[in-house]
């Protein structure tokens, strides 16, 4: 760890509390001088970290750059060695993550970003990612016991996130089918999973998790075509946590439940959160509209769905209309 990550974790991890140079210099077996140079480059980055001549450094409790230094301190042993990317901007996170794949394929690890220039929804869509309001997060997961089912890992993920939410603030999240979290309505936050081939055994040898979370209403509003259903956790000002936190609860919530995905115990919590189930349902089947009713989730965290013929059916992925 370079000094300028371990005098930002120092920080982060005594946040609103002040330090002289010469103790943190002690404290973290560096010179003062390089103390002073790492402080130097993270006010660059845009950490507001704040100088007195009697007190020393303080990191102001509003600072919230997303830091490998101040989630790793908050991940439980299941992450160790797992490693945390962030970057200030980047295409897409699931892009990112692919490429690091790509040059090696043992990387076990999150890559997260403050903005995505190219961030990717589902269906081929775009997924506004404006900085510093959002989170943007991908992992990279083996598949656990041969199973590469996309739907499993997909609602294991949205459980992950609406209990990481419900921990850290209180609120109560609701899930739509299959992978879009809901507060009050309104969606907060959509998964894109995607699965990368292993050319040799011609299996799924790699899962990238794609998970993007409105934390807090965007400098400049959602843009027309979501504004009628897009959501935030916080306002602009009020976020009772930090983006760090958010990150470090969801890893550790996720990966609570990942070893597990084949014994599917979660699933009882994705339906009781999954407010479509009842619901009358509206999904397109070739050129078709077709109308159902949604009546529950299967084991492979399927939707099966009552046809107006009387028969049921099956969906494994796509999207719903309620
Ligand atoms: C959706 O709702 O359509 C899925 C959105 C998934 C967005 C996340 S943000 C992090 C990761 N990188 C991407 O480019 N997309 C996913």
């Amino acid at each position: 760890m370079s000094t300028k990550e371990k005098v930002l974790q120092y920080l982060e991890q005594h946040k609103g509390e002040s330090i002289s140079g010469q103790d943190l210099a002690d404290k973290l077996e560096v010179s003062r001088t390089s103390v002073w140079k790492a402080v130097n480059g993270l006010k660059k980055e845009g950490y507001q970290i704040e100088a007195t001549t009697n007190k020393g450094y303080q990191l102001s409790i509003d600072t919230d750059l997303l830091s490998e230094a101040a989630i790793v301190p908050l991940l439980s042993e299941a992450l160790k060695g797992h490693r945390v990317i962030a970057h200030k901007t980047i295409d897409s996170t699931n892009l990112e993550a692919k490429r690091i794949v790509n040059e090696d394929p043992t990387f076990e690890g999150v890559i997260l970003s403050e903005e995505q220039t190219k961030g990717r929804g589902r269906l081929g869509r775009v997924f506004y990612s404006p900085s510093e309001s959002g989170l943007y997060m991908s992992l990279v997961l083996r598949p656990v016991a041969d199973l590469d089912n996309a739907t499993l890992i997909t609602t294991a993920a949205a459980v992950a996130v609406c209990q990481a939410i419900e921990t850290l603030t209180g609120k109560k999240p609701q899930i739509k089918w299959v992978n879009d979290i809901f507060l009050d309505g309104r969606k907060v936050c959509g998964i894109l999973t995607e699965g990368i081939m292993d050319m040799e055994s011609r299996t799924i040898g790699t899962i990238i998790l794609g998970i993007g979370l409105n934390f807090r209403e965007p400098e400049t509003d959602f843009p027309d075509e979501i504004q009628s259903i897009a959501g935030t956790l916080f306002d602009k000002k009020n976020a009772a946590v930090t983006r760090n936190q958010m990150v470090a609860e969801i890893l550790n919530r996720f990966y609570l439940l990942y070893p597990d995905l084949v014994k599917r115990s979660y699933l009882d919590e994705y339906r009781k959160r999954c407010f479509v189930l009842g619901e009358q349902v509206t999904f397109p089947q070739g050129n078709e509209t077709i109308e159902a009713k949604a009546i529950a989730i299967d084991n492979d965290g399927g939707l099966v769905v009552a046809l107006p013929n009387g028969k049921t059916k099956i969906l494994t992925f796509g999207e719903i209309s309620i």
